[in-house]
């Protein structure tokens, strides 16, 4: 039995999917809890919902101190004892040692053609670039900021009229379909991480992750 922990920082429709699929598939998996360090991430009555143990550790009380936030998370965490920690949408700089200490076991998804547009407003940024294509990562969570080997990506097109928010739909209908099934690939023990590089059957994946090189 594969256990999971999921951390949110707000809506949790990328939780939502993880739930729908853990709940519906035979997979050996359990989402043990739901950790979000904001009081009102709805995302936590997804969990309630589901019957899924949620907390908050909140970091607004110890937004001066990442070292000892951090350290609170890891306590929290290490009471569920998971195989895999799902970040979906946590809006959180992790620090290295928290990083280290769940190495190959700490996944994200970040919404870019990783490794164009690490960091923050990403939409505006490929809409102020011009570029007419963008899209999601799911990866591996490395000390280096959104650098972390690739696992999956998927792309939408970006079109004249659109807004930041259009094409941030557009990427989330995506987000929903890759996210569940990276998590599938952790569960099924088809996906690792070793030496920096993310591994699917027994297959080193390239830049693009999974299926996508060009
Ligand atoms: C998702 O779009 C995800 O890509 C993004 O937060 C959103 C969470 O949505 N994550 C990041 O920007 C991480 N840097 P959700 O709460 O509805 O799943």
């Amino acid at each position: 039995m594969k256990r999971i922990v999921v951390m949110i920082s707000g809506s949790g429709s990328n939780l939502q999917t993880i739930i729908d699929q853990v709940h519906r598939s035979q997979d050996a998996a359990q989402i043990v809890c739901v950790i979000s360090n904001k009081p009102d991430a709805y995302g936590l009555e997804r969990a309630k919902d589901a019957d899924i143990p949620n907390i908050c550790v909140d970091s607004l009380a110890a937004a001066t101190d990442r070292a000892a936030y951090d350290k609170q998370l890891i306590a929290t965490i290490e009471e569920y004892q998971p195989d895999l920690i799902v970040l979906a949408g946590f809006m959180r700089i992790l620090s290295d040692e928290f990083v280290n200490q769940y190495l190959g076991r700490l996944i994200n998804i970040h919404p870019s053609l990783l490794p164009k547009y690490k960091g923050l407003n990403t939409h505006q940024r490929a809409i102020d670039n011009g570029d007419t294509e963008h899209g999601v990562s799911v990866h591996f969570v490395t000390p280096e900021l959104d650098g972390g080997p690739v696992i999956l990506q998927a792309k939408v097109p970006i079109f004249p009229e659109d807004s930041a928010d259009d094409i941030a739909q557009r990427v989330q209908v995506q987000e929903h379909q890759i996210y569940p099934l990276v998590v599938r690939w952790f569960i099924q023990n088809r996906l690792i991480m070793n030496d920096g590089r993310a591994y699917m059957d027994q297959q080193v994946l390239g830049n693009n992750g999974f299926a996508h090189e060009e």
